[in-house]
């Protein structure tokens, strides 16, 4: 994994979001592919001891600036102090439903943040970024797979802050096209890094699938609720492409290299916008059971009503990160249960 073509300079990445889910494993990641990431998060959904975690796995200490995105100031100090040729963005508010409840505080802090950013980047002459958009941005599309050409009509807060994030990356290429901008719509990020380290470690009660099975699982929680079991799917429960996050985390490299090579070539390189999922998709059942079936734990769990917005079935089309990148996901659903299963039986409550 070792690129041992990067000089000193090429190596520095800004990870924001850096002590979050996905972003804890993108920099181990990194680490591993020979790049120095710089990390910057305002710990509002993340605690510093993820830091540590990604010490003991990596055998090094990483710089960490515990700054609010919005802080352009503040940020504009970390592009002085370090060396940075691009940036991973992964800073924001994600959880849909409060995104409804509060659609202010969604649009002000993954906008702003995102706008910030952007002014230091510019002024600082740092004009490589790849921004963590959402599968959400499609809301209910009709046709499965999802590909990239299909039109995005979010329907919520949250996707509409990714939508118009993207869209402001793509306008600021419009204005210099020595920018070079790749927009990853992730699908359903699970799993942890199989040291059992870091992992997923949601604040206050999870709304994805994964934790809260895990949390069942653990002991936490009683019992699962199944949102429905009469869609037109093989169970009737919904289908959805869940990725193991390192998969999800190599698929980041990927895309730097991709840019790193465009951004060597004179000729101007219009914005990416690349699906990472595996294409394939699991019900809520088998993925219950697969994970019984790892952990060696009963999920109790009840159907209920349908939960309001879901849809039936979800996959990507990864034609385009195959053809753009060279990546696809090599990890199963066993790799999945049993990772978030590790992380989980070893952190019953998370990070300490
Ligand atoms: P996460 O909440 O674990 O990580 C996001 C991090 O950003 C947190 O550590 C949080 O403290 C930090 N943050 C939020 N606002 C900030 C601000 N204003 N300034 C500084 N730091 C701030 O979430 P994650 O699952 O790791 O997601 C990372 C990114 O990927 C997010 O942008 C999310 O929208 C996107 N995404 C996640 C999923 C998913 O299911 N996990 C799916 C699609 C897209
Ligand atoms: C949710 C978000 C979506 C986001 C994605 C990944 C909503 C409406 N959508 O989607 O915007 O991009 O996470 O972060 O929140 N399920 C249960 N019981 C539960 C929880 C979930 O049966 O307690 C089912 C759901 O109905 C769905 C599947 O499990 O069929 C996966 O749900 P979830 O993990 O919330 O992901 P998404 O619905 O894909």
């Amino acid at each position: 994994m070792k690129d041992h073509r990067l000089n000193d300079t090429e190596k520095g990445v800004l990870v924001t979001g850096g002590t979050g889910y996905i972003g804890s494993h993108a920099v181990v990641t990194l680490i591993a592919a020979g790049y120095n990431p710089v990390i910057v998060d305002n710990l509002s959904n993340s605690k510093v001891s993820a830091l540590e975690r990604i010490s003991k796995i990596t055998k090094k200490k990483l710089p960490f600036y515990k700054i609010d995105m919005r802080d352009s100031a503040a940020l504009d100090k970390v592009f002085q102090k370090h060396p940075i040729a691009s940036v991973i963005h992964f800073a924001g508010l994600k959880a849909v439903g409060e995104s409804v409840a509060e659609p202010l505080r969604y649009y002000e802090n993954n906008i702003q943040s995102a706008i910030s950013l952007c002014f230091v980047m510019a002024k600082r002459g740092v004009k490589k970024i790849i921004f963590s958009s959402s599968a959400a941005v499609y809301g209910d599309a009709s046709i499965i797979p999802i590909s990239e050409n299909c039109f995005p009509e979010p329907t919520n807060p949250y996707a509409r802050s990714k939508i118009i994030i993207e869209q402001i990356l793509q306008d600021i290429h419009v204005a210099d096209p020595a920018w070079r901008v790749i927009l990853l719509r992730y699908f359903n990020p699970v799993g942890a890094h199989q040291s059992g380290l870091i992992g997923e470690d949601p604040q206050g009660t999870p709304n994805n699938l994964m934790p809260l099975i895990s949390q069942v699982a653990v002991g936490r929680r009683k019992r699962i609720n199944i949102f429905g079991d009469d869609y037109p799917t093989t169970d009737g429960t919904g289908v959805r492409d869940y990725i193991h996050v390192m998969d999800l985390a190599e698929g980041h490299i990927a895309a730097l290299k991709q840019i790193e090579k465009t951004a060597l070539k004179k000729s101007t390189q219009k914005p990416m916008i690349i699906n990472l999922g595996t294409g394939r998709g699991y019900t809520v059942m088998e993925m219950l059971h697969a994970f019984e079936e790892v952990s060696g734990k009963k999920i109790p769990y009840r159907i209920t009503k349908r939960r309001p917005g879901d849809i039936a079935a979800c996959y990507a089309d990864t034609t385009l990160a195959r053809k753009l990148l060279g990546w696809k996901a090599r990890r199963g659903l066993v790799d999945m249960c049993a990772d978030a299963w590790r992380w989980q039986s070893r952190n019953p409550q998370g990070y300490p």
